[in-house]
């Protein structure tokens, strides 16, 4: 099976997939073919960690480029230390309190990782996923997976086999579909080898949790440009972007939807399509303008919410509009991560209702 053969689709029950299917992208990963498979976050898009060929074949399906580097999927706990070196006890109290779970740790890289799995950093990155299809694919295959999410770089993570196929198909030998991802954003990334540790990205472990495993924790967002020196990967501004241009609203609700309403209206006016990404209960403030709208879910449900923001751009993307407007919500729990992958979207486009406005 070569990549630019047509992409097998498997069809796989999320909570107790059939052994057959498993074992048949299980053959290929050992191969050192790609195999993409649900995940408790995203798709991610697989390949064996221990081929540097079969990862490089990652890099060149997504377009990614290699100075990024990827996560490591193990089935077990007890696979830690065949990919990480001097894995350091505070590593093992957060495993066993979040794994499997939406928590990458970064660590020192065993020699038989190959470098370009870490993009030649000599550290790894290293979690457990929580979702039966990918713990059967990693157990089945029988070596840890190298996985990013199974999208074209730049674009927005995949919570759907759908979505896999849109920007990979073709591209890859094995599609498992499973359904729609539950958590539907990526993977906290924290860094064990600094001190204090770093929170890299926001993710489905929120913060609060691993504060109080780790007080010190640092969390420093940085959202460069495109071409400036990364101090460290993954930082890219433009990233799970929509094609249409995104603005996000920050500032009080009240404010932040009035503006909303007034930027539509001007998009309109100059003829551009616009389409709204909101909260079930603002969504309806929206209907009359004749925007589409991509109803993100009950406004306190943040899970929901979180299942929903790049399904909603996609969406979004499919029915063709150009502008996409959405309000930033509480930076905290599941919103922390919501509102980095908001921010990376709209590339800077952030516009704070509240300011110049006397208080
Ligand atoms: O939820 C997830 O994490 C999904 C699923 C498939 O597991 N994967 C995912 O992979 O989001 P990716 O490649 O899209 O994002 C990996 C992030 C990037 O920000 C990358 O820079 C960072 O992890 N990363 C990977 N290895 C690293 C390392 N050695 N040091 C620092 N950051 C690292
Ligand atoms: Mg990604």
């Amino acid at each position: 099976m070569s990549a630019s053969s047509k992409t097998i689709v498997l069809t796989v029950d999320p909570a107790s997939p059939d052994p057959a299917a498993i074992r048949r992208a299980a053959e290929v990963l050992r191969g050192g073919g790609l195999v993409a498979f649900p995940t408790e976050t995203v798709y991610g898009l697989g390949a064996s960690a221990l081929d540097a060929a079969a990862v490089g074949k990652i890099f060149a399906a997504k377009g990614r480029p290699s100075s990024d580097p990827l996560i490591v999927h193990i089935a077990a706990i007890e696979q830690l230390d065949d990919v990480a070196d001097q894995v350091p006890a505070l590593a093992r109290e957060l495993a066993a309190a979040f794994w499997p779970g939406p928590l990458t740790l970064v660590l020192r890289r065993r020699p038989a990782i190959p470098a370009n799995v870490s993009a030649w950093r000599d550290t790894v990155a290293v979690r457990m996923p929580a979702h039966p299809v990918a713990l059967a694919l990693a157990a089945a295959a029988g070596v840890p997976i190298a996985a990013p999410s199974a999208n074209l770089f730049t674009r927005p993570s995949p919570t759907l086999a759908a979505d896999v196929l849109e920007d990979l198909d073709g591209r890859i030998d094995v599609l498992l579909d499973g359904g729609a991802t539950p958590i539907g954003l990526e993977s906290t990334v924290l860094d064990l080898t600094q001190a204090p540790p770093a929170l890299l990205r926001p993710g489905g472990v929120p913060a609060e949790a691993l504060r109080r495993h780790i007080p010190s924790l640092r969390y420093e967002p940085s959202y460069v440009e495109h071409d400036e020196a990364q101090a460290s990967p993954g930082m890219l501004l433009k990233h799970y972007s929509p094609r249409a241009d995104l603005v996000l609203f920050a500032g009080s609700a009240e404010r932040a939807l009035a503006r909303m309403q007034q930027v539509a209206r001007q998009a309109l006016a100059a003829g551009r399509s616009v389409g709204v990404m909101a909260p079930d209960q603002e969504a309806a403030r929206f209907e009359s303008l004749g925007v589409a709208v991509a109803p993100l879910g009950p406004r306190d449900d943040l899970a929901q919410i979180a299942r929903r923001i790049f399904a909603g751009m996609r969406e979004l993307d499919r029915r063709g509009v150009d502008l996409i407007l959405v309000r930033g919500l509480a930076r905290e729990g599941l919103g922390l991560a919501i509102w980095d992958r908001l921010v990376r979207a709209a590339e800077g486009r952030v516009i704070d209702a509240d300011e110049n406005v006397e208080r």
